[in-house]
């Protein structure tokens, strides 16, 4: 039934941008075309689809043991050594890690929209 798919997507959609609100670490941030520019000046070549990427890895390898922690939550500086230390743990080879770890940097040094919750953390 296209009509009822349609509204569980809404609603599904819908409830991703509240938890992602309502609690920062628990779903990491999208990337978006700004995230993009600013990847691409530090990584030439480097897309919002590649930033992507490194979110979906992010969610899926990375928190099996404990929920992603918010990119924010890590000095864009400390994040390659948490992702080496714990990349043993998620199985990541060399490209997966590259990709987590651009992502992360990308988004912990981001200023715009939405992370307002995650820097009134500690
Ligand atoms: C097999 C379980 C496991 C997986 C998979 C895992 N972690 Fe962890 N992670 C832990 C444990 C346990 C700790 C806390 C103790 C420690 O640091 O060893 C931790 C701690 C951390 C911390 C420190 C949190 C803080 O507030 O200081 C970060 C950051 C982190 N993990 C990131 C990641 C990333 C990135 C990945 C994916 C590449 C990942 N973890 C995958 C088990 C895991």
């Amino acid at each position: 039934m296209v009509f009822s798919s349609r509204v569980f997507a809404v609603v599904f959609v819908a409830a991703l941008g509240l938890g992602a609100t309502a609690c920062g670490s628990a779903a990491p941030p999208m990337a978006t075309h700004v995230d993009a520019e600013r990847v691409a000046r530090r990584w030439p070549g480097t897309t919002l689809a590649d930033l992507n990427r490194g979110r979906r890895l992010y969610r899926s390898r990375c928190s099996s043991c404990h929920l992603p922690v918010h990119p924010k939550r890590i000095k864009p500086t400390d994040w390659p050594g948490h992702v080496s230390e714990m990349s043993i743990r998620a199985h990541l080879n060399h490209d997966e890690k590259r990709l987590v770890v651009r992502y992360l940097i990308t988004m912990s040094s981001a200023t715009h929209a939405n992370n307002k919750s995650a820097s009134a953390k500690p």
